[in-house]
């Protein structure tokens, strides 16, 4: 897939000049982003990539509607940044799953919520296990599941509305090395196929370089934007890419932008 970085406001993001400071319980105050200014295509896979303090969930949330500036704005798909919106679904590290419904009763929750049409939905609920593999776990209770599949779940469930932004806070970073990177290859394949804007937030180099199409180098203290780097890799993302020095050298790129900030 081919992006185009200047998107027209009316469906991409748009953050201008975002900052955010936070009052403490001691009345002082922490300046958690300053100055961030980023546009976001439709269908662009973008990263946050930073050590931990570097304001990257208080930006995906603020992108959420969840939390507001202090200064600037952020507009998406052309409305200032709002909660509670149809066409964006978040995913946050650990899953928020209803331990005593089922698999699919979990995936079919934003319908129930958003009071969609459930006969259309269950359709697409069951394609989305099938595509996260989770097909045969349908009628399975949560607690019967493994971290990996709480995720795939979640995941599944971020989906079923099909939204136009899919936002996700350190997704995978519970999970075992050989999960995440299975993981991270189900997303890329996903991703390829359904072109959602994905905001991805991570502390994982090789993460952020398999997935995107930009990675949003950033530091903290105050959280700033230091670089964004472009990841020219060719679609689809499969596993054979990890390791190859194309990917090497990107991760390495990557690293160098944020070693002197840690
Ligand atoms: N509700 C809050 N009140 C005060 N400070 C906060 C609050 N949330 C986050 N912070 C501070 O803001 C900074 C950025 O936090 P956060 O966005 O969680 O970073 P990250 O997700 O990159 O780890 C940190 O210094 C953190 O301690
Ligand atoms: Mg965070």
């Amino acid at each position: 897939m081919t992006v185009d970085a200047q998107p027209g406001t009316e469906d991409g993001i748009r953050i201008a000049g975002a900052n955010k400071t936070y009052r403490t319980a001691d009345g002082g105050h922490v300046e958690a982003l300053r100055g961030v200014d980023l546009d976001i295509a439709p269908g662009e896979f973008v990263s946050f990539l930073g050590p931990s303090g570097c304001g990257k969930s208080t930006l995906l949330h603020m992108i959420a509607g969840l939390l507001s500036t202090t200064q600037g704005h952020i507009d998406v798909r052309g409305t200032p940044a709002a909660p509670g919106r149809a066409d964006m679904a978040i995913m946050l590290q650990t899953p928020v799953l209803f331990p005593w419904r089922t698999v699919i009763d979990n995936v079919m929750l934003p319908v129930e919520i958003l009071r969609l049409d459930r006969t259309k939905a269950r359709r697409r609920a069951e394609e989305l296990l099938e595509l996260t593999h989770l097909t045969e776990f349908a009628e399975k209770h949560v607690w019967e599941l493994s971290g990996g599949m709480k995720q795939r779940v979640s995941l599944a469930r971020a989906l079923v509305t099909d939204p136009s932004l899919l936002l996700m806070d350190e997704p995978f970073s519970a999970l075992d090395e050989f999960t995440r990177e299975r993981l991270n290859v189900e997303l890329a394949r996903l991703h390829d196929d359904l072109g959602r804007t994905t905001l991805f937030v991570t502390h994982n180099i090789a993460e952020a370089v398999f997935l995107s199409d930009r990675i949003v180098c950033m530091r903290p203290r105050p959280g700033e934007v230091i670089e964004v780097i472009d990841v020219p890799l060719p679609r689809p993302r499969e596993r054979a890419l990890v390791g190859t020095p194309d990917v090497v050298a990107l991760e390495n790129r990557v690293r160098r932008a944020i070693a002197e900030f840690i």
